[in-house]
């Protein structure tokens, strides 16, 4: 696996490579990730692997200083994941002297991680759609713990006629449940144990769509309720249609359980689909 740090050789390696496949990062891997690496690896003819903790994205400074960064450690496991190239451009690569453009995608934006992380949309999807040019991948690969990233770069791509597949993976848990994120190493022990108690309220609201559950305000009480017990206060529990992430009412087919909640000093996301 090479690591490479400008376009100019990306595009060399990429030239006449058959079908590229790119996964988009900012490092501090874990299994989420390497599943991601994996299904590129498995369906495509050439990896590439962006690594890129992108400043513009961060709207809270301390996060950005704070981010976990392991370069060496993240390129030895994509690697072992079978992963072509590294890309992993420097600050001045991707937003070079002058530069003046932002992409805004309204809407879907707007809402949950939006609202709560003013221009964090904006910062997400210039630099995907910068990758997007860079690399001019076939397919990208991304997980679905984001799941209004998902959304938001799904709506960049058809809207900007950017011609690349999107293929979205499950969300990989710990064995209790917690969904795995670069930032669960910042948790303390007591903080690391509270933190299940996001995927267990997620699992209550499910158990109660299964039960004939149907009011979306019972399913936010619900995960409350379970956060709550784990002293856990969150930022939003929103029940969404998954694709448009527009407010659902009444479940009456595939509708997304999402929320936001600091456990200690840690911002985590986590998100369940439910129907009926
Ligand atoms: O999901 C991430 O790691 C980032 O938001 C992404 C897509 C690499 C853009 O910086």
């Amino acid at each position: 696996m090479r690591i490479v740090r400008d376009v100019a050789a990306v595009r060399a390696a990429v030239a006449g490579a058959g079908r590229i496949g790119l996964v988009p990062t900012m490092g501090a891997f874990h299994e989420g990730h390497l599943s991601l690496i994996r299904a590129a690896r498995a369906t495509c003819d050439l990896v590439v692997v962006w690594l890129f903790v992108n400043p513009t994205q961060f709207n809270d400074a301390s996060d950005l200083v704070t981010y976990p960064r392991d370069e060496e450690r993240d390129a030895a496991l994509a690697a072992g994941c079978g992963a072509d190239l590294l890309f992993a451009p420097t600050v001045d690569e991707v937003y070079p002297a002058g530069f003046a453009t932002t992409v805004t995608v309204s809407g879907i934006a707007d809402v949950l991680e939006g609202a709560h992380r003013p221009g964090h949309f904006a910062g997400v999807a210039t630099v995907v759609a910068k990758m997007l040019n860079m690399v001019r991948p076939d397919v990208a690969f991304f997980g679905a713990k984001d799941a209004q990233q998902v959304a938001v770069v799904r709506r960049m791509v058809a809207d900007l006629d950017l011609g690349v597949e999107i293929e979205v993976l499950p969300i990989v848990r710990e064995a209790d449940g917690l969904a795995m994120s670069s930032r669960n190493v910042r948790l303390g022990p007591e903080e690391r144990r509270r933190a299940t108690a996001l995927h267990r309220g997620l699992e209550a609201a499910r158990t109660a769509v299964t039960g004939g559950e149907r009011d979306a305000g019972v399913l936010v009480r619900t995960v409350e309720d379970v956060l709550a017990a784990g002293a856990i206060t969150a930022e939003y529990v929103a029940v969404v249609d998954p694709d448009s992430f527009a407010p659902v009412a009444t479940i009456t087919g595939r509708t997304l359980v999402a929320l936001a909640a600091r456990v200690g000093p840690v911002r985590l996301i986590d998100n369940l689909e439910v129907a009926p």
